[in-house]
């Protein structure tokens, strides 16, 4: 049986880094309602650098771990909801930029659950078409994308990226078990418009596009959807709750994370936390985390990673170290 492991990891922050304090003096807002509503104590902000910059650092950085050359990546896939551009993909910005002449490239849009969509896509088509060694990377640059008059929403989200290298294996299989899903009905609680939405014709007020959210609503999404999907990964794997060694949520809010711990009867401190450090950002959030995990993870420890967000999209994947 063909089986899929995980050959490289990479992460990759902007420089700059921005505290609560400083945000508290652009908004009405204050360190101590950041950190005790959501967990986050600063976030990294990018000034120069781009989604596809990022993104290829943390590339480079997964490639070096994996042993690979860049010829061999057969495919790339960016989750994001921030390119720099919509043509080219920025997967194809990334190949470009490592030397992945032999890949295909293209870009996923599932928001916070875009790392597990595209981890699902990337091992579907590794099991059908027999791609080798497959780049998954999530990268945002949300920082160009926020209201800074918002205290709702320029809070919570940052700037970074992860990546990840899969690869076929006949002897290992790291990945047991994924779940992806969607829920129309709350299609709009999390909106990002695209840059250019009207034309020349239209006489009204052009917006700049931003972020808006439902916080309470996708709150109460996020606490409901995200333990029932791991409790279904985890049966479906054959497994009990119990058995899970380590839960890396979509870093959005750290009470979310808590909540899920409560619900599952699990322990919090078995629940990855970088949002103190980095915020929310959206599809980079579960490759960071899992990068960030890795100095305490343990050969055959078994690993849930939990998407959830804008779509309203989530997804669960159960892996072993
Ligand atoms: O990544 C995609 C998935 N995203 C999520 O899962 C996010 C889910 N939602 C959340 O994490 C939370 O809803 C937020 C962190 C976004 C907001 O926290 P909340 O506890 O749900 O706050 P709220 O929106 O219910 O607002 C409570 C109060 C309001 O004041 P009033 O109306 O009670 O007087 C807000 O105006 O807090 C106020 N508020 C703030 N106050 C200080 C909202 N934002 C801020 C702020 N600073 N930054």
């Amino acid at each position: 049986m063909m089986g899929i492991r995980i050959v490289g990891l990479g992460k990759k922050l902007p420089e700059m880094c921005l505290t609560n304090d400083e945000i508290a003096t652009m908004v009405d807002t204050s360190d101590e309602w950041i950190k005790t509503r959501t967990g986050i104590e600063k976030r990294r902000v990018s000034v120069t650098e781009t989604t596809h910059q990022l993104a290829t650092q943390a590339a480079l950085e997964a490639l070096k771990e994996s042993g690979l050359e860049a010829e061999e990546i057969d495919l790339v896939i960016v989750a994001t909801v921030s390119p720099d551009t919509n043509m080219p993909s920025t997967a194809s910005l990334v190949a470009r930029n490592i030397g992945a002449v032999k890949a295909r490239c293209f870009d996923l849009s599932a928001a916070c659950s875009g790392f597990i969509f595209a981890s699902e896509v990337a091992i579907s088509m590794m099991k059908q078409s027999h791609y080798k060694n497959v780049l998954v990377i999530g990268a945002e640059v949300l920082s160009t994308r926020l209201d800074w008059s918002d205290r709702g929403t320029c809070v919570i989200f940052g700037d970074g990226a992860g990546a990840v290298i899969y690869q076929q294996s006949t002897e290992i299989n790291q990945i047991h078990c994924i779940e992806i899903g969607t829920d129309p009905e709350g299609a709009e609680l999390i909106l990002l418009p695209t840059q250019t939405e009207k034309n020349k014709f239209y006489e009204g007020e052009i917006k700049r596009p931003v972020i808006s959210m439902n916080g309470r609503q996708v709150y109460a999404f996020s606490t409901t959807k995200v333990p029932e999907s791991i409790k279904q990964v985890v049966d479906k794997s054959g497994l009990a709750v119990e058995e899970i060694d380590w839960f890396i949520l979509h870093q959005a809010n750290s009470r979310i994370m808590d909540s899920v711990a409560r619900k599952l009867n699990v322990p919090k401190e078995r629940f990855i936390k970088n949002i103190a450090e980095y915020g929310n950002t959206s599809a980079a959030s579960i490759p960071m985390a899992l990068y960030d995990a890795r100095k305490q993870l343990k050969p055959g420890d078994k690993i849930i990673l939990s998407g959830f967000g804008a779509g309203l999209t989530w997804g669960t994947m159960l892996l072993e170290w």
